[in-house]
């Protein structure tokens, strides 16, 4: 088996080679994929295999859809080429974490051609309902093309490449829809071609090596190129080829790419989605139509898609998020950062928990107030809580625990008001664009005046139990002692 995998398919061979892909063919892009989908997840949790559809009714054989390359730990640490198994969450985000911090970006080398102009369409010829699109829900606007995607733009002034997931309603054979919240850097770059008058180009990949949507569906800050990110972690650059419409530059080995352009005042109804938050949140409503020039794709291309479940087990985007937050604390030069997890049950935003070291008085709340506000933190923020480090902020039994017996209710939770929310936000209001929320900071750490006095806590030292567990691993492990 290769060390790091090049594309989309080396990746799939991986997952099968350790046993972590399930094939399945026959099942109906009409509902039944998606459903099949979310009752591997809830059944299966952090085991969820990755699935790989084929010979779905109407479509040709070998034109597939990929489900679930980023929903389990194995498959992140897989995809960054980590080794495959950790003790705990918080170790995983501590791996991720170190390799921010050692992460030399490598920009992207341009090749003159790839596997993905095996197959190249333009005009007429184009007709994106050859790809076996799933429909969700019987409650969703349409059959939705782009919900595991990269969309590629680049910033007219800086010449900036960003890349950012979002979502795409097959409107039909030549043109999506492209939903961008306010104030993602997509929206940001549109915006400036929009306020010109020009139409703005769009590159979308819609089958691709799960190392780009790691960094495309997270916020990384503002001018980093999301392409140095991946290159940086495979330790080889990727490669690109400019796009034959708009020179954007799309990935040489992706399954399928469709390149196009949003022009201003060109809008059509999208939506309702299932969306990350749990409900359908934001409707439907008219936002720009994308549409497409160019159909790029290999030979028997691969569709990935992506479900949102109300509640799950795991979600790379808690994993990247953390260490992105963790990231961005220690940038603000707080020190003693022990750990961050971002519940994947809350959306991986709306309930956010940090461990400190408390070494100073008022430590714990300047963790809060920046939290709250850094550019991984505040979208959607709702909860941030702070703990001390004998807390894991990935196990809610331990979060619970602190936040019953080390915080004050009355003078421990501050409120932050207007902070920023999203369309997608069950609580904001559509019809008022009242896209604000409160965020609660709680503190539920042991006053900082009071540690050395605070009540000790029950059972063994950690070194002791450490100690212990080492000495009796078989007896969790289900093996004997020989
Ligand atoms: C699978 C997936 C789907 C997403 N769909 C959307 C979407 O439809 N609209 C949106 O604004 N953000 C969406 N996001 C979140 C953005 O991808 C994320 O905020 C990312 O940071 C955006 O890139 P940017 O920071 O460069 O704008 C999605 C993320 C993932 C992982």
């Amino acid at each position: 088996m290769k060390a790091v995998h090049n594309d989309l398919r080396e990746w799939i061979e991986k997952a099968e080679g350790l046993g972590k892909l399930v094939r399945i063919r026959g099942a109906h892009w009409d509902k039944e994929i998606a459903a099949l989908a979310e009752l591997f997840c809830y059944k299966k949790k952090f085991e969820t295999p990755a699935l790989l559809f084929d010979e779905i009714p109407g479509h040709a054989k070998g034109y597939r859809i990929f489900f679930h390359e980023l929903i389990t730990p194995w498959a992140v640490a897989m995809t960054m080429n980590f080794p495959l198994e950790y003790d705990s969450l918080m170790d995983l985000v501590k791996a991720v974490h170190r390799k921010f911090e050692t992460l030399q970006a490598l920009p992207p080398r341009k090749v003159a051609t790839g596997p993905v102009m095996e197959n190249v369409l333009r005009g007429k010829d184009i007709n994106l309902l050859k790809l076996p699109v799933p429909l969700f829900s019987e409650f969703d606007g349409g059959r939705y093309i782009g919900t595991s995607d990269c969309v590629i733009m680049k910033d007219p002034d800086s010449g900036w490449v960003n890349l950012g997931s979002y979502r795409m309603q097959l409107h039909d054979e030549q043109s999506t829809g492209l939903y961008i919240s306010p104030g993602k850097h997509g929206y940001l770059i549109r915006q400036k071609y929009f306020e010109r008058g020009l139409p703005c180009p769009v590159a979308v990949c819609l089958g691709q090596d799960p190392l780009l949507s790691l960094f495309a569906g997270n916020e990384v800050p503002h001018g980093t190129g999301e392409y140095d990110l991946a290159g940086g972690v495979r330790g080889a650059p990727i490669e690109v080829i400019d796009a034959p419409e708009t020179g954007l530059p799309i990935p040489a080995r992706a399954e399928i790419v469709i390149e196009g352009y949003c022009t201003p005042g060109d809008l059509r109804a999208e939506g309702p989605f299932p969306e990350w938050t749990g409900y359908y949140g934001s409707s439907s409503r008219e936002e720009p139509v994308f549409r497409v020039k160019t159909l790029m794709h290999r030979n028997d291309p691969i569709l990935t898609a992506r479900h949102e479940l109300r509640s799950k087990s795991f979600d790379f985007r808690s994993l990247m998020r953390s260490a992105l937050l963790w990231k961005e604390l220690e940038r603000a030069g707080i020190p003693e950062i022990k750990g961050v997890w971002r519940y994947e049950q809350a959306g991986s935003r709306f309930f956010n928990v940090i461990a400190i070291n408390q070494r100073y008085y008022g430590h714990a709340r300047q963790v809060l107030h920046v939290a709250a506000q850094t550019a991984a933190g505040a979208y959607a923020g709702r909860w941030v809580v702070v703990v001390d480090d004998d807390i894991d902020p990935a196990n809610i039994d331990e979060v619970l625990w602190a936040m019953g017996t080390r915080c004050q209710p009355a003078t421990d939770i501050e409120f932050i008001n207007r902070s920023r929310s999203t369309p997608l936000d069950p609580l904001c209001f559509d019809k008022n664009k009242n896209y604000y929320t409160s965020l609660a900071l709680v503190d539920a750490c042991i006053p900082y005046e009071e540690k050395a006095s605070f009540p000790r806590a029950t059972g063994a030292t950690p070194a002791y139990s450490d100690e212990v567990y080492k000495k009796w691993r078989w007896l969790f492990e289900g093996r004997s002692n020989e």
